[in-house]
């Protein structure tokens, strides 16, 4: 690894101690960004506002805890959202398109996150063969899943329609009693699109649709152009 090619974030915890993978009192995860990347190389705002919303209802829930969820991020880019619910307990399936950053992630964070917690997959969104119920990209039964994680993933409109679908799937089509968060950033050339996307699952009458209020987010890690959604069947 070149560090030419690498440059860091450093992400703090707002309470280390609720760090269940650690023996350590390290207080941060480190994530390598990469200068010259397509999309994927960075960590996005709307990761770590969602990120930080999920530590933040943790702690102010009294420390509702994250283990024994079972967390799978679409489109995990740096591998950083996957990374910091490890770091909380979950038991994540990390994918993109590419797994090469997110291993290299991994293996950066490694004193935090113990392997038992964390697995990686190659997941195409627009490859519907992948779609299995038995078990979701030779990971767990989709039955067992808990929690879906999309952050800063709908940009561009065959992408989307394949993350419209996915959740039908997930949730429509398989009844599966679980949840989706996608978090995503206003950009004026995708607006259409997106609202297209909230259409769509707003009209859906199988699926309830919340907006994340500002309450709810972390008083730091919240701005008006970052919004997260939470899906569920209804
Ligand atoms: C803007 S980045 C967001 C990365 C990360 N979620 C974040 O918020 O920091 C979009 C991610 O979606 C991934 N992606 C794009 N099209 C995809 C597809 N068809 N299947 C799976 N991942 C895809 C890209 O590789 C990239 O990592």
């Amino acid at each position: 690894m070149s560090s030419e090619e690498y440059f860091e974030r450093v992400i703090h915890f707002d309470n280390p101690q609720f760090n269940i993978s650690t023996s350590t009192s390290i207080d941060s995860i480190r994530i390598l960004q990469k200068y010259d990347s397509d999309e994927s190389g960075v960590v996005w705002d709307a990761s770590l506002m969602l990120a930080k919303y999920l530590e933040h209802g943790r702690s102010i829930n009294c420390n509702k805890s994250f283990s024994n969820l079972s967390v799978v991020e679409l489109g995990s880019g740096t591998g950083f959202l996957g990374i910091w619910m490890a770091t909380l307990g979950s038991s994540v399936l990390l994918t993109d398109l590419n797994l090469t950053l997110i291993e290299l992630n991994l293996k950066h964070n490694k004193e935090i996150v113990c392997c038992d917690y964390v697995q990686t997959a190659i997941f195409d969104w627009l490859d519907r063969t992948s779609y299995q119920t038995d078990k979701f990209l030779n990971w767990k039964p989709l039955k067992h899943i808990d929690l879906f994680l999309i952050s800063d993933c709908l940009y561009y409109k065959e992408g989307i329609d394949a993350i419209y679908q996915f959740i039908q799937w997930v949730l429509i089509d398989c009844r599966m009693d679980c949840q989706f968060l996608v978090s995503y950033e206003d950009r004026d050339d995708k607006a259409e699109m997106v609202q297209n996307f909230l259409e769509l699952l707003a009209n859906n009458k199988y699926l309830e649709v919340t907006t994340i209020v500002n309450d709810q987010l972390h008083p730091e890690f919240r701005s008006p152009d970052l919004h997260i959604i939470k899906i569920i069947h209804c």
